[in-house]
């Protein structure tokens, strides 16, 4: 199928078409006995090849994370939630951070994901739990966690999911814990460099938020209860949000 409308050999449209014949044919052979949850995110179901885009994106992968992990302010012993944790790449930075006392927990709706980031937390030894779930409806208690995560997976929310994901986030943090939201931003220009990174947002779903960036989110994460926000960017690709839920509650 070809959504846009440019030349079709016109190397942006390849793209677009290479990431809609993904979506559409994810190869998830390996995990054909799973079926998806119902929701109105968009999944990625092509698990196996997501660690090999988001370098691409992001370059020095295991430095965002880290980045990401000090931005949340994450402490030894912390109990922390990554919503939408895909391949589980920042739970498992997050899990070093809150060390042996720490308990992590990643979310997802695509069972592929999950499949990954559990084989990813087996092999490095990281006792994180993850496990199916959406964020229409987190199956936590309320007040559980000190720090939710939330990275690159909001612009795979229609805005009302946004709006009722922010709200089932400030749900499952403890008074006054903390919610980190990063996504990919709209871009223009820059070097070669720069441009494959935009290739890669593209890849990401990215052409969807670049009428949809960070800072609109930020009247969403005010709207579902938060405080003392902040946002700013990391990156030419990335920016980020936080808020604070109150610690009288
Ligand atoms: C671009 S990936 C980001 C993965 C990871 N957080 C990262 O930083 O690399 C977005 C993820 O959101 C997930 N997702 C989409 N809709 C969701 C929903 N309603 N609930 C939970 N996860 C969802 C997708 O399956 C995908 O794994």
């Amino acid at each position: 199928m070809t959504r846009h409308n440019d030349h079709p050999h016109n190397p942006r449209t390849m793209v677009f078409n290479i990431i809609d014949w993904l979506h559409a044919h994810h190869p998830h052979h390996q995990f054909h006995n799973r079926t998806p949850v119902e929701t109105k995110g968009r999944l990625i179901r092509w698990a196996s090849l997501y660690d090999w885009v988001v370098p691409l994106l992001l370059g020095d992968e295991r430095a965002f994370r880290q980045t990401t992990v000090a931005l949340a302010q994450i402490k030894p012993g912390d109990t922390v939630l990554d919503v939408g944790c895909g391949t589980g790449s920042l739970a498992l930075v997050a899990k070093e951070q809150a060390g042996p006392t720490g308990r992590v927990y990643g979310i997802d709706a695509s069972p592929e994901m999950i499949a990954i980031a559990q084989q990813k937390a087996a092999q490095a030894g990281s006792n994180i739990t993850f496990q199916v779930d959406v964020i229409e409806r987190l199956s936590f208690p309320d007040n559980q966690f000190d720090v939710v995560l939330s990275s690159l997976m909001m612009h795979h929310l229609p805005d009302d999911l946004k709006s009722q994901g922010l709200t089932e986030i400030y749900r499952v943090l403890k008074p006054g814990g903390r919610v980190l939201v990063v996504d990919v931003e709209s871009s223009t220009g820059g070097s070669l460099r720069q441009k494959v990174k935009d290739i890669a947002i593209h890849m990401h779903g990215g052409h969807r938020l670049m009428q949809n960036n960070v800072k609109k989110l930020v009247p969403l994460v005010e709207a579902a209860g938060f405080i003392n926000i902040t946002t700013d960017k990391i990156n030419r690709q990335t920016s980020y949000v936080t808020g604070l839920k109150d610690a009288i509650h």
